[in-house]
């Protein structure tokens, strides 16, 4: 069985994939500067080897809001093939193929393609439903039950990140399967935000409303929040893309590796733990 090395190992996605694979045998390290099994940052290579030793198999997450990791991701994959490792997985974002061979994540799939020493997978997924419970929607909706962004009437398939953990994870658990492949990660239907504010209302029973603030004052509001100033521009022409229905589209990527069709926002939005996020007791004071 494999040693695997999951990086940002503490984060959405690979908090998921960790006992996945564990339940499948494998053993599992997982990486990030705090409180996972190996302390890893990207910002300090003299961590690389350490986090790679005995690793066949990578999943590799770029540092969270850091474009400027373009260089340092081609380090990594260098201590990788030195490592021997034989297989990465990206997690790149729906989209990304599109993108100028400069932007990090795409540069980091065109080094990926290029090694011959061993093979690779690139996960697209779009935006996550989870967004709206541990990420950049959530704060609004439990400070003052609003959702937050400046997309209009635009859509989303928004993917659930369970689905991309079971993806993931049988590219990890058998690379030989999923050479090469390049998966585009929706759910099964595309939402507006004022239809996810409905649902999320629906099943809290708060009052939930959609605002659809000017693009340049969302942008500063992430700001000011600590998102640094290029990640919340791209964050903006993401919106933007949403805005303009770019990633709509259902994919049967999902279904085509796990064998069952990917998750509902409904399903999310019964899960109990999210509810439970939703309604924190500062967001029933601030509702009430
Ligand atoms: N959210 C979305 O809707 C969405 C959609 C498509 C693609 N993506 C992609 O998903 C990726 C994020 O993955 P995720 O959601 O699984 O992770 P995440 O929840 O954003 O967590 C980030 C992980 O990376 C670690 N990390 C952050 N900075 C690091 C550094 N300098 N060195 C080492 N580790 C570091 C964090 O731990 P420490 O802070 O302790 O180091 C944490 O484990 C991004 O690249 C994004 O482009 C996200």
């Amino acid at each position: 069985m494999s040693t695997i090395l999951l990086l940002g190992g503490t984060g959405k996605t690979a908090r998921r994939i960790a006992p996945r694979l564990r339940a499948a045998g494998a053993t599992v390290r997982t990486a990030a500067r705090n409180g996972a099994d190996v302390r890893f940052d990207w910002h300090d290579p003299a961590t690389y080897d350490a986090a790679l030793a005995g690793a066949d198999v990578v999943y590799f997450v770029p540092p969270a809001l850091d474009l400027s990791y373009g260089p340092l991701a081609l380090d990594f994959i260098d201590h990788a093939e030195a490592a021997g490792v034989r297989h990465i997985t990206l997690l790149s974002a729906r989209g990304v193929e599109f993108a100028p061979p400069e932007h990090p994540h795409r540069a980091t799939e065109l080094e990926l393609g290029r090694r011959t020493a061993f093979t690779h997978s690139i996960l697209r997924p779009g935006w996550f439903m989870q967004d709206f419970d541990e990420y950049v929607f959530a704060p609004s909706i439990v400070a003052d039950g609003t959702v937050v962004a400046p997309v209009g009437d635009g859509t989303e398939a928004f993917i659930h990140v369970e689905d991309i953990a079971d993806v993931a994870a049988a590219t990890l658990l058998d690379p030989d399967a999923h050479v090469g492949a390049e998966y585009a990660l929706a759910g099964p239907e595309a939402l507006s935000f004022a239809q996810v504010a409905e649902k999320i209302a629906a099943a809290t029973g708060r009052e939930i409303r959609f605002v659809d603030p000017p693009r340049e004052e969302w942008i500063a509001t992430l700001q000011s929040g600590g998102v640094p100033s290029d990640y919340a521009q791209l964050l903006g022409m993401l919106a933007d893309n949403i805005r303009a229905h770019a990633t709509a589209a259902t994919t049967p990527d999902v279904e085509r590796v796990t064998g069952r069709p990917p998750r509902s926002f409904d399903d999310y939005a019964a899960q109990p733990s999210v509810v439970a996020a939703w309604t924190a007791p500062s967001a029933v004071s601030a509702a009430s």
